[in-house]
């Protein structure tokens, strides 16, 4: 049985058809809580593949072949960044500004810098967020990705129904405190697309692709912020939740550090942040916990760096072994972001995470003993 369909079954045999709260009332105590243990409790897969903005590492992030690409190789979830165009539409961007991955300082030179709520859904689909991928990495650059739109929720949302692979959506409310009832709005669009409720097929019934949309883990809400968590509960108590966790202002209380040198690169600076105490840490979870959250998504340390291997997405290191193993005593999963290579999927793996946030869910889902696509021959075949 291939690992894929053994990975969902550990799900639907336990809690698939479990509403959330109903499985998070029977949470795991210490000796029952690592690892495979806790995901059957929880109807997350377990070793969730989560493609980060897409599969961004071969194509442009938050874009369709990115998302396509992810549907395809078979990720359990595509990752999404939340926010709302100044007339009110929800779009899938991960910087609050435009400049990095499209051309608005083209377009709208005047607007360069300001930001995403700034600009109509029209105007950001005016916007290129293809070519800069291919200026910046060649070596994966297609012509087809020049001109690629802005997409908004709904069309991501096609993407995830749109192939024979059913994953589901994991979706952060990005700079929530700029777009007041965000939350109420997400709630409004999951719904009118289906995507709240009772699935309509029980997962179980699907045993050769992924189908973790038809299960009650179909959108996972993920967000940095406390106030948005507090949010997300009261606007959709039924989806599960993740809290996003970091060190520094408005996040974990970190223990002193020195300031970032003059020729110290940002990955460095961030890799000498620590928690001030496990105490400081613990916070975090018991409110994640007071907010029915099932799992956390702390930063890492990539180690692997070379070549292929970026240190863009190298943060501190918040899943130490014992980090993880407080948030399993907690009956807290924990799915890392972003981790990219083999050593770094290894190094957490052994520490008992439930998955990762990944720009290659490719390279994930052969590590994890699966034989994916590949994703050059998946791009031709979908058409880029
Ligand atoms: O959502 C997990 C991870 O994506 C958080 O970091 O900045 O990539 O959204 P970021
Ligand atoms: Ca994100």
């Amino acid at each position: 049985m291939p690992i894929k369909i053994h990975r969902w079954l550990l799900v639907c045999g336990v809690g698939a058809l479990l509403p959330v709260s109903s499985v998070l009332a029977d949470a795991p105590n210490a000796g029952e809580s690592r690892g495979a243990t806790l995901c059957t409790k929880i109807p997350v897969p377990c070793e969730a593949v989560i493609a980060h903005r897409g599969a961004s590492f071969m194509a442009p992030e938050s874009t369709a072949p990115a998302y396509r690409l992810a549907r395809e190789l078979g990720a359990d979830y595509l990752e999404l960044d939340l926010q709302r165009t100044k007339d009110g539409q929800l779009v899938a961007i991960h910087d609050n500004t435009l400049g990095r991955n499209t051309n608005v300082a083209e377009v709208f030179p005047a607007r360069a810098e300001a930001p995403v709520s700034a600009f109509t859904l029209a105007e950001l689909k005016q916007l290129d967020a293809g070519s800069w991928f291919n200026a910046a990495y060649p070596e994966r650059a297609r012509d087809a990705y020049a001109g690629l739109p802005i997409l908004t929720l709904d069309e991501v949302i096609d993407i995830a129904e749109g192939g024979r692979h059913r994953p589901g959506l994991y979706i952060e409310t990005k700079v929530p405190d700029q777009f007041p009832g965000i939350e109420q709005d997400l709630r409004e669009a999951l719904a009118s697309r289906g995507w709240l409720g009772e699935p309509e097929s029980p997962a179980a019934s699907e045993r050769d692709r992924v189908s973790v949309a038809d299960g009650p883990a179909r959108v996972m809400m993920q967000t940095f912020s406390r106030a948005s968590l507090a949010a997300l509960e009261e606007a959709m108590p039924e989806v599960p939740r993740v809290l996003l966790l970091w060190v520094g202002e408005g996040s974990i209380e970190p223990a002193p550090s020195q300031p970032q040198g003059d020729e110290e690169s940002l990955a460095d600076y961030y890799a000498r942040q620590t928690v001030a105490s496990p105490e400081a840490y613990g916070q975090w979870l018991d409110f994640a916990k007071a907010h029915g959250a099932i799992g956390i998504g702390p930063s890492t340390i990539q180690t692997e760096h070379d070549g292929a291997f970026s240190r863009q997405f190298s943060y501190m290191e918040l899943a130490e072994s014992w980090m993880v193993g407080m948030a399993h005593d907690d009956g807290l999963l924990v799915h890392p972001y972003t981790v990219d290579s083999p050593a770094d999927f290894a190094r957490y793996q052994q520490r008992g995470v439930d998955g990762f946030f990944t720009n290659r869910p490719a390279a994930l889902l052969e590590f994890l003993g699966q034989t994916p696509a590949d994703p050059q021959q998946l791009l031709d075949r979908l058409g880029y």
